[in-house]
Parts: structure tokens; sequence; C-alpha cells
């Protein structure tokens, strides 16, 4: 994975995310689709993660076989909306750490403000996967990559739902060597910072909230 951007095209993935993104889609539909999705964008974000080989007997001889080479991982949260895809991640790598980061907009600064962060011990050592549904604007993404990187963490990839090409711009600018990897590319942000055609606000489709 070289690319900064990889936009996974697999038809389920496809054929999921039309399903979020129809506002018929109940709240609970919702959810369980952000699941399912997760799963199979979490299988991409780890395709080259370090394998080793264990020697081992299959029933009829003896081989040297691919095991992962047991590198720790951590997987952070970003608030609120990042829960939902906490699940996804947890069933195909369930001794991941789960870190939390909590930015709120200042309505003055319009800068992100940390009110919440618990990161897993040695980040440093870990593969970090940021995840937040919805890439919009990316400067909660990219203040939420600053503070892991000010905690040690070093190989941090990113997971999303949804980008736009805004977002893309300033993770690409702010942070250059966190890959990202999203079901989908959008056309663009609207004037309130909604991502165009989008899904809508994700934290409210998943929770129920307005
Ligand atoms: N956050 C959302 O939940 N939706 C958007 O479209 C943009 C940011």
């Amino acid at each position: 994975m070289s690319e900064h951007l990889t936009v996974v095209d697999h038809p389920l993935v496809q054929h999921k995310l039309t399903l979020m993104r129809d506002k018929g889609t109940s709240t609970a539909g919702f959810r369980q689709l952000l699941r399912e999705i997760t799963l199979l964008l979490a299988y991409e974000v780890t395709r080259d993660i370090p394998l080793t080989t264990r020697n081992i007997e299959t029933p009829m001889e003896e081989m040297d076989a691919p095991i992962l080479a047991g590198k720790k991982m951590a997987l952070v949260s970003i608030l609120r909306a990042g829960n939902g895809m906490l699940d996804g991640v947890l069933e195909l790598v369930p001794s991941a750490r789960v870190g939390f980061v909590g930015l709120y907009r200042d309505e003055e600064t319009l800068k992100p403000v940390q009110y919440y962060f618990k990161a897993p011990e040695s980040l440093k050592d870990r593969l970090v996967i940021a995840v937040d549904p919805m890439l919009a604007t990316g400067n909660s993404s990219a203040a939420a990559i600053d503070l892991l990187k000010q905690a040690g963490a070093t190989d941090i990839r990113f997971l999303c739902l949804l980008a736009a090409p805004e977002g893309v711009a300033r993770m690409k600018e702010a942070h250059p060597d966190v890959r990202i990897v999203t079901a989908a590319l959008d056309r663009e942000l609207n004037a309130k910072g909604y991502i165009m055609p989008g899904l809508g606000d994700a934290g409210d489709r998943m929770f129920g909230t307005k």
C-alpha cells in the first residue's frame, strides 16, 4: 500500500455504502452496515502487515506456514462517530487495543480543541489505525493525528467510510505519511462542511440523534 489514498471499490463495499447513503435506511440498519463495511475496509487497511513463518505439521506433512509477525495494533476512535467503526475492525483483529480522541470545534477560532484523549501504552511500537467515518474538512482528523504523534505513534493509518477531496488534501499536507483507506471519494464539501452527496451526519444516523 504505497498510495496516500486507497478507495476500496469491492462490489460488496459499494453495495453496502449505497444502502448507508439512502436516507430511508433505519438507525439499526445503518449501524449494522457500518460494522460490516468496516470489516471489509479493515481487510484492506491491514493488507500489508508483516508476516513471518511458523513451522507446523499439517495432517500431510511439515511446512513453514505464514503467520502474523505480531506487530501490536492500536485502534483509535475519533469521537463520537468513530465508535461505529470499532466493532468491525475488532472482529478481524480482536487483540487490538483501543484508544479514543475527543475534539470539538471552537466556534470563535474554528480550530479543533481536545476534550478527551486516552491511548493504549507504547504507541510507538504499534500499528495505529485511526477511525472516523467521515473525512470532511480534515481539520479534526489532522488534529487527532497530531495528538497520536505527540503520544509517540509513528506508523499510523486512517480508515474512513467517505472522504471529501478537501479532507484528503488537508491530510496529505499535514500528514503525508498517513495512508488513508476509504470506501468512496465524494464530490465536495457544501458550505456547512457536509460531504456531498455524502450520507448526512454519520453520528446522528448511527445513534438516532438530530
Ligand atoms: N461529518 C458528518 O457526519 N457528515 C458529513 O457530511 C461531514 C462531516
